[in-house]
């Protein structure tokens, strides 16, 4: 994060690295995921440069609202209490993910591949 100089505008975003696939760090200690990738677009498309903090998930909020950072990005769910605090955006992950098997395998649960793989 930030090793070019350059003249652009920072966007401060605070993370907790810990929640991977969303912030974690890789073998090279980069904070990478799908919310740094996000992030990385919002900043681009805005002319910023993106600037990561990388925390305490409990003290996310606490940044934000200090203007110690410009946004929080962590895999944040909205609860009464956080709203209280802070705004949130609109949702932008829902997970629906699901395994799936091969029509009339018969595969009602992940043992059920055991004995049937190819
Ligand atoms: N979605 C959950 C929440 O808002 C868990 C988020 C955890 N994120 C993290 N970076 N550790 O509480």
């Amino acid at each position: 994060q930030g090793e070019e100089s350059s003249d652009k505008k920072v966007l401060k975003m605070a993370t907790s690295a810990d929640f991977p696939p969303f912030e974690s760090h890789n073998e090279k200690g980069d904070i990478v995921g799908f919310d740094v990738d996000l992030a990385n677009k919002i900043a681009d498309k805005l002319g910023y440069q993106l600037e990561i903090q990388d925390m305490k998930f409990d003290g996310l909020v606490g940044a934000l609202q200090s203007g110690r950072v410009d946004m929080v990005m962590s895999g944040m769910s909205t609860t009464e209490k956080r709203r209280k605090n802070v705004d949130f955006s609109k949702q932008y992950h829902r997970s629906g993910e699901m395994f799936i098997y091969k029509k009339d395998a018969d595969i009602k649960k992940l043992e059920d591949l055991k004995g049937k793989t190819v």
